[in-house]
């Protein structure tokens, strides 16, 4: 009986304290993405929505559209310019992120260009409760399971905001990419693991994917997630997946060796029809 308690004890002293180490991992990247959204704003290519052109890539605009007059809710939306974009090609969005500069700029943005997006500053593994309606869209994309401790609760999150027969629809990074490193004298290798851990991977200071002059001055933490993982949270929460597409090239430079060609995608030289770069995923609340 005794060691039966002790076991209990640890276990619960163990889950404690990874739910705290969780919470100050999500602390330590809020500051990054704090840190790092003032240099996004003045990087991200915000004059073509000067210029009434909206930033949704023709992969998601075939997968996903028409949206017109559909009420989206934009999960992870950064300094919202891919929520402007959304809202310039005809849907009422809300958008939703945990850095409090993010959200400040896109409201900035978004009264600039006129636009009528809602933003909130919220956590997407805590934020039932904070929006009181259900969407005929949820979307998220490029570069956001990985800043999760946790999918099931993304994934409540994603189910709860939906409508009977609402659409789910993601466009990420592909979970085999993470597993890649360039920086090798043999070249391209697999180096870190493809499956979850709980504990993060802990990222030092580098060189910003979007202004590579800016080198942040945070750390991050990340978690990577299996394709299994991802497709397994949705189904567990009742979403029927419609789709999901594999791609050979990928919305950003991910690492060194990519290579940006003419069409506007960024591909892995060698490896063209070979490594899963990008994956989209449309499915339906039933
Ligand atoms: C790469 S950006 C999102 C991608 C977006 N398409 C972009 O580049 O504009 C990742 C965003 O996720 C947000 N984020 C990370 N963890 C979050 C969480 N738990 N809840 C809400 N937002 C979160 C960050 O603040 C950041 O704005």
């Amino acid at each position: 009986m005794c060691t039966l308690f002790w076991e209990k004890c640890t276990f619960l002293k163990t889950f404690r304290q990874s739910n705290m180490e969780n919470k100050k991992a999500e602390q330590q990247n809020q500051q990054f993405w704090d840190e790092v959204a003032p240099v996004h704003f003045n990087s991200y290519d915000l004059q073509s929505l000067r210029t009434g052109r909206s930033l949704i890539d023709e992969v998601q605009k075939k997968e996903l559209y028409p949206i017109e007059g559909k009420s989206l809710l934009h999960l992870q939306c950064h300094i919202g310019s891919d929520s402007i974009s959304l809202a310039m090609d005809g849907a009422e969005v809300t958008g939703i992120d945990f850095s409090e500069k993010s959200v400040a700029l896109a409201k900035q943005l978004n009264e600039e260009l006129g636009a009528s997006v809602q933003f909130l500053q919220g956590n997407v593994l805590d934020c039932i409760g904070k929006i009181d309606q259900q969407f005929d869209i949820v979307y998220t994309s490029q570069g956001v399971l990985g800043w999760l401790n946790d999918l099931n609760k993304w994934a409540t999150t994603v189910a709860h905001y939906l409508k009977d027969g609402g659409t789910f629809y993601i466009q990420e990074t592909h979970p085999v990419l993470y597993m890649v490193d360039d920086d090798t004298k043999e070249g391209v290798k697999l180096t870190y693991p493809y499956f979850h851990s709980k504990e993060p991977m802990r990222w030092g200071e580098g060189p910003d994917y979007s202004d590579k002059t800016y080198i942040s001055k945070n750390h991050t933490f990340e978690w990577t997630w299996s394709m299994s993982d991802i497709v397994n949270a949705l189904i567990k929460q009742g979403l029927q997946i419609q789709f999901i597409n594999e791609y050979d090239k990928l919305f950003y430079q991910a690492l060194d060796s990519m290579e940006k060609r003419a069409d506007g995608w960024w591909y892995l030289p060698g490896h063209e029809q070979k490594v899963p770069l990008m994956f989209t995923l449309k499915a339906v609340k039933t």
